[in-house]
Parts: structure tokens; C-alpha cells; sequence
């Protein structure tokens, strides 16, 4: 079968507004994108343009105030909001910067995490929790909790965690953010095997120049706006 070049995500004219108090923040002034698939993409700006914004907008957290916002084609303001978190459950994968584990679950018990609401059998998602531990190097850690594991440890769980349902895409708002350099590194590869394993699509907000050094597509943003886009190996 031949494979989709369809975006993965598709943003037209979105705009988001914050009501603060009396007063209003235009955190999006009008951007529209395409996220190509099974891409590294790159979300970048300085601090306050908006970035945290978009992803929220691209992972559906947040609505925008006006514009549409289309994952894999589908208008997301056709949908309800139950439809809504039921699509952000099963199709998209988050990563955060500060891991979001949950401390009293071992590692195994947090990757299974995003797999109990969903009808996959026992067996099956024994399955699914032990390959993804496996693949991201964590299987002979799979019983201790989160603050019994390294820096670059947790975040393996949490790409684990994120990957486990087969997501669409993966949002990571800077995932390198809190690791050494050396650690960083070894994350930012385990994140393109997995893109490449999986034929999945990952899209970053960062400030690491080691984590842009790797985009295939970058976009630049600015007080809201998109002001440059370039493209790297793959596009
Ligand atoms: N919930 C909110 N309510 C009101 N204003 C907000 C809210 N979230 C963000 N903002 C404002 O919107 C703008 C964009 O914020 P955003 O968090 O998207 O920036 P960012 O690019 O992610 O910054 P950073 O690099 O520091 O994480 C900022 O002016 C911020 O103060
Ligand atoms: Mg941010």
C-alpha cells in the first residue's frame, strides 16, 4: 500500500487569544502550516512567541479562537468534545519536558498507563508494554518508579509511554530541555529510531540546537506569527 503524503496536521489562519482579566493576549496571530509526515518538525522561537500555544492547539488541549485546525484531514471543530479527548487519547503521543510520569507507578505500570482505556486484550497489552520497554532500553527497569530512574531514564519511559498506543504523530514540547548534553543525545536518537521504527511523525517546540540540528522541517515563529520555514534532509 502506498503510503499517505497527506500532512499529519494542518493549521489555516489559526488564532488563539487568551482573556486575561479586562485585558487580551493574541498568543497566535494567523498561522497556517502543514506538518509533513513521518518527519522530525520543528517548532522554534524565542521565549513567548507562541510556541507552547501551537502545540497545544496541534495536540487538541486547546481550540482556537478562530482559524481551523485539521488533524489527518479531519476539521476538528466538526467534533465534539468528547470526540475531541477520545481523538487526543488514541491518535496523539506527549512527551514534556519535566517527563509527567506518575510517581507511584513503576515504569511498566506507566508505559501500560494510556492502554487501560482502551479494549485491547490482557495479553495484548502485556505485549505492547514489554516490546515498547524493550525498544527503548528499559526492560530490566520495568519495576522501579520514576524517581528511581535517571534523567535520560524517565524520558525513555515517556517516549515509551507516548508510543505504546500507536499514535498518529508525537508532541514534544522541549523533551531535551532537562537533560545534559551527553543525555540529550542519546534521547534525541532513540526518538529517531523510533520515528523511523514506528513511521511515525514527531513535532518538536525547542530551544536546543543539538535537537534543531536534526529537523526536517523547521518552523520559525515570532509574536505569533510564522516568519520563516525551512526544510532539512527528508523534505
Ligand atoms: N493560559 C494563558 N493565559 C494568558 N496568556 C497566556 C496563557 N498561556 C500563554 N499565554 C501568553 O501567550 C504568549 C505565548 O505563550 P507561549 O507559552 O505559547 O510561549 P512559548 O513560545 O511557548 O514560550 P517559552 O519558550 O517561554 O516556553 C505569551 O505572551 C504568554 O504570556
Ligand atoms: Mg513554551
Amino acid at each position: 500500500m502506498a503510503e499517505s503524503n497527506q500532512p499529519v496536521v494542518r493549521l489555516t489562519n489559526v488564532k488563539k487569544t487568551y482573556k486575561l482579566g479586562s485585558s487580551q493576549v493574541q498568543a497566535v496571530r494567523g498561522i497556517s502550516l502543514a506538518v509533513p509526515p513521518r518527519c522530525f518538525t520543528m517548532i522554534v522561537g524565542p521565549s513567548g512567541s507562541g510556541k507552547t500555544t501551537l502545540l497545544n492547539l496541534i495536540g487538541c488541549i486547546d481550540r482556537p479562537s478562530s482559524g481551523t485546525v485539521e488533524i489527518a484531514g479531519q476539521d476538528i471543530a466538526r467534533l465534539g468534545d468528547n470526540a475531541l479527548s477520545d481523538l487526543r487519547a488514541r491518535r496523539i503521543g506527549f512527551i514534556f519536558q519535566s517527563f509527567s510520569l506518575i510517581p507511584v507507578l513503576s515504569a511498566y505500570e506507566n508505559v501500560e498507563y494510556p492502554l487501560l482505556s482502551t479494549d485491547i486484550s490482557a495479553k495484548d497489552r502485556r505485549r505492547a508494554v514489554l516490546d515498547m520497554l524493550d525498544a527503548v532500553g528499559l526492560k530490566d527497569q520495568r519495576s522501579q518508579r520514576p524517581n528511581e530512574l535517571s534523567g535520560g531514564q524517565k524520558q525513555r519511559v515517556a517516549i515509551a509511554r507516548a508510543l505504546v498506543k500507536q499514535p498518529e504523530f508525537v508532541l514534544a514540547d522541549e523533551p531535551t530541555a532537562n537533560l545534559d548534553s551527553g543525555t540529550g543525545a542519546s534521547i534525541i536518537e532513540l526518538m529517531r529510531k523510533m520515528q523511523v521504527e514506528k513511521n511515525t511523525s514527531f513535532i518538536f517546540s525547542t530551544h536546543d540546537p543539538q535537537l534543531i540540528s536534526h529537523a526536517d522541517k523547521t518552523f520559525a515563529i515570532r509574536d505569533g506569527l510564522l516568519v520563516d520555514q525551512s526544510a532539512g534532509g527528508k523534505q
